[in-house]
């Protein structure tokens, strides 16, 4: 990278500056119901406007809709109900540059836009008053918050996990809202279901928030892996409203209504979760699913983590002997190979003074000796064994490995591996349950609608899942298929 294209991403990186195309803006602001009419005199705020990708369409609609205003009026108007914030100063400028070519399409000039240059973090001259307020929020990771990260953690959504500017302009955003007013937002999905996100959608269920919802699941808008969401949030609603789930059509930028629902849809355990119903009814069935004591039939864990599987996994060709090697299995392909596994029967790494006994064993170690010490190591001094210690104690257990990305029932990958061989790049299930029985359980739509209901989103329209989402459905299913009455908590 150039240093000067270096110096922007930094840049972009700090500010979380990522621009929004007009397709987004328009139907978020369709969705906020800001159009026709109705929007005269209304006051619209973008809390961290940029460029203007926002209010550009926010002043075309505000001309369009009071055009028979006069170039006067609107000018007064525009000056009054139209605002924006901007930490950058040459981002506001730019700002004010593109919505005065807008306002000019209108006749329209000259127009004193109340445009500010300032932190939203503690900008709060207008709270109370505003009827809309839309954007897309700065996105920054806490460990690129600088010197902001005072200002943020004094706001209630950043109290928990490792928060993100996004979720605190949901709350500078709330606060700057009248009762009657409309917030409506583009951030990462990911405080569906992070740690960082709590507070939002604990806030969001208790005061019943949620007006409209559209998971943008694997379609990207930004240059950036981001996986997106709009978010409608209005504080003023009857209790027992629903919300209004919208998927984006395949091919297009037309929304559809996909669903009707209340938190009893799509909170669960403590995260959101957004489908159909009926699918969100079998979601809840599996998450909330505990197995009697004592009757659970499945462990399922992380294979090995070598940091360094360039030198642990190979062909005898490679290692150029057998001594200390077993056979091993790539969850995520199936495709087996050796691994050099320099560790005793129950799982104990063997001594230097053992590994290091056949000569071309050693030579093979002392070729990668320097790499091998690189790797983020527990105890430096065991340099010469797999980086974690996960997956070594059931090596001589019979198990199945299987695959953690899918896009549907057909990727999913379980190979059976047998006692004395091991597995990486994946996970394993052990159970005392035959094959055919667990083949059942996981090669089947339900299982691939259950990963897609996770929402882990993953570039090549993948699904991922963890051996703690597996394990659930396993145990869940399981009962299911034997006919038994399962138990939720
Ligand atoms: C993701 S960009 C969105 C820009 C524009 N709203 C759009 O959608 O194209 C976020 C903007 O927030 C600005 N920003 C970052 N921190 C801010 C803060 N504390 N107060 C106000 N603006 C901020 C950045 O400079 C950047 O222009």
């Amino acid at each position: 990278m150039k240093p000067s294209s270096r110096r922007a991403a930094d840049v972009r990186k700090k500010n979380g500056r990522v621009y929004t195309p007009r397709f987004i803006v328009e139907r978020i602001l369709d969705l906020a119901d800001y159009r026709g009419e109705k929007i005269a005199g209304k006051l619209v705020v973008d809390p961290s406007c940029g460029d203007g990708a926002f209010l550009s369409v926010v002043v075309e609609r505000y001309c369009r809709a009071n055009a028979n205003l006069g170039a006067a009026r609107l000018k007064a108007e525009l000056e009054t109900c139209v605002r924006g914030i901007e930490l950058d100063p040459a981002e506001r400028e730019q700002c004010v540059r593109n919505l005065d070519a807008v306002a000019l399409n209108f006749g329209v000039q000259g127009v004193n836009w109340n445009v500010v240059c300032a932190d939203a973090l503690t900008f709060d001259r207008w709270n109370g008053q505003v009827d809309f307020v839309v954007g897309n929020p700065p996105y920054v990771r806490v460990h690129h918050l600088g010197a902001s990260f005072d200002a943020v953690k004094r706001f209630e959504f950043a109290q928990t996990g490792m928060t993100d500017l996004f979720l605190v302009f949901f709350e500078l955003g709330l606060r700057a809202l009248n009762p009657r007013g409309v917030l409506a937002y583009i951030t990462p999905s990911s405080y569906f279901n992070s740690v960082a996100g709590k507070r939002l959608r604990e806030k969001i269920v208790a005061d019943n928030l949620l007006a409209k919802l559209v998971d943008l699941k694997h379609r990207q808008v930004f240059d950036a892996t981001t996986y997106s969401a709009i978010t409608v949030l209005t504080p003023c609603r009857e209790s027992g409203s629903a919300t209004e789930y919208f998927e984006f059509s395949d091919d297009g930028d037309a929304l559809t209504l996909i669903e009707r629902l209340t938190p009893n849809d799509f909170y669960v355990d403590g995260k959101f979760y957004f489908s159909t119903r009926r699918n969100l009814r079998f979601l809840r069935e599996i998450l909330t699913f505990r197995p009697p004591k004592n009757a659970e039939r499945f462990a399922v864990k992380n294979g090995f983590a070598t940091l360094a599987d360039s030198f642990f996994i190979g062909d005898a060709a490679k290692f150029g002997f057998t001594d200390f090697t077993i056979p091993v299995v790539k969850a995520s392909t199936g495709v087996w190979s050796r691994c050099l596994y320099p560790y005793d029967a129950t799982g104990r790494l063997l001594s230097w003074e053992t590994l290091s006994a056949v000569a071309e064993v050693k030579r093979y170690y002392e070729a990668a000796c320097e790499r091998l010490r690189q790797r983020s190591l527990t105890n430096p001094a065991d340099w010469f064994g797999f980086g974690r210690t996960q997956g070594l104690k059931d090596v001589a257990r019979n198990k199945y490995a299987v695959n953690t990305l899918i896009r549907d029932a057909a990727d999913l990958k379980l190979t059976p591996i047998p006692a004395g061989t091991g597995v990486y790049g994946g996970l394993y299930i052990l159970t005392d349950v035959p094959f055919e029985t667990l083949r059942a359980l996981l090669n089947n739509r339900d299982f691939a609608t259950y990963v897609s209901l996770l929402q882990k989103y993953k570039s090549g329209g993948y699904y991922a899942f963890s051996s703690k989402d597996l394990k659930a459905f396993l145990e869940r299913q399981f009962v299911k298929a034997q006919g038994l009455t399962p138990r939720s908590s």
